[in-house]
């Protein structure tokens, strides 16, 4: 996969791209970054990329000429492969899992990271195929934004993760949130480990973990259950749970 990042504050970059398995994915090959400074793509001398809004108000816009000539050039060398353009903004689609895992399908991502009071609508229309926000807050710009995705999707990548650090049972992967986990030692300032987890008991073990999923989403994202077909003893589980909630 290739990753391009337009921004004016590209050394934001260096230290989360460079680090952990950001890192070990570009130096696997399963990933190549290129951060880009669009202000070297504004044609006026003093490289200013914003502009007044027509119709007056307060903040600045960015101008559409040096992001449809920075996203021009990424593409240029390459025209078979059309990538993703991904602007980073407060009113796109809600970031989730899934979106992580469709962007994690793709060759070619590009991430428009603005600091503006906004963009001009042409590069809405014309250059970008996706809208993400990262959730409802306003941050000070899209840099942030786009290094939270650029995580989520990378490490979804094949090969990226080890077995030891493995996606598959992530929360929301599974559809539920992870079950509580335990490490040594076995008793910690009198505070003890569940006993079915010291059984050496498989079938039982699963079982357990299974309940504390369902216990755990239920108890803090029931919204998660709406979109998830639970088993009949997970029903049944869930009754259980429901009995002792006193909101219900
Ligand atoms: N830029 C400013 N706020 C943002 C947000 N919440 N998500 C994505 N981009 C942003």
């Amino acid at each position: 996969m290739k990753i391009d990042i337009l921004s004016i504050f590209p050394e934001m970059f260096k230290g989360v791209l460079e680090s952990s398995i950001l890192r070990k994915a570009s130096e696997k090959g399963a990933v190549e970054y290129r951060v880009t400074d669009f202000r070297e793509f504004a044609s006026n001398k003093h490289k200013t990329v914003d502009d007044y809004p027509y119709g007056g108000g307060a903040g600045m816009v960015l101008k559409a000429q040096p992001i449809f000539d920075a996203v021009e050039s990424l593409t240029a060398a390459n025209q078979a492969i059309k990538p993703r353009v991904i602007l980073m903004c407060p009113q796109g689609e809600r970031f989730t899992q899934k979106k992580a895992e469709e962007l994690a399908q793709e060759e070619h991502l590009v991430f428009i990271c603005g600091h503006y009071e906004g963009y001009d609508e042409r590069i809405r229309e014309y250059v970008v195929t996706d809208e993400i926000s990262i959730g409802d807050y306003v941050l000070t710009g899209g840099e942030l934004a786009s290094m939270v995705i650029v995580d989520s999707v990378v490490r979804l990548l094949p090969d990226v993760l080890g077995k030891v650090e493995s996606h598959e049972q992530d929360s929301f992967s599974t559809g539920l949130l992870e079950h509580p986990h335990y490490t040594r030692p076995a008793e910690f300032r009198g505070m003890k480990v569940p006993d079915v987890l010291l059984s050496g008991n498989h079938a039982n073990i699963e079982k357990w973990r299974s309940k504390e999923m369902l216990r755990r989403t239920w108890n803090r994202r029931p919204d998660l259950l709406e979109n998830f077909s639970l088993t009949k003893e997970q029903q049944q589980w869930l009754e259980e749970l429901k009995k002792e909630d006193k909101r219900y």
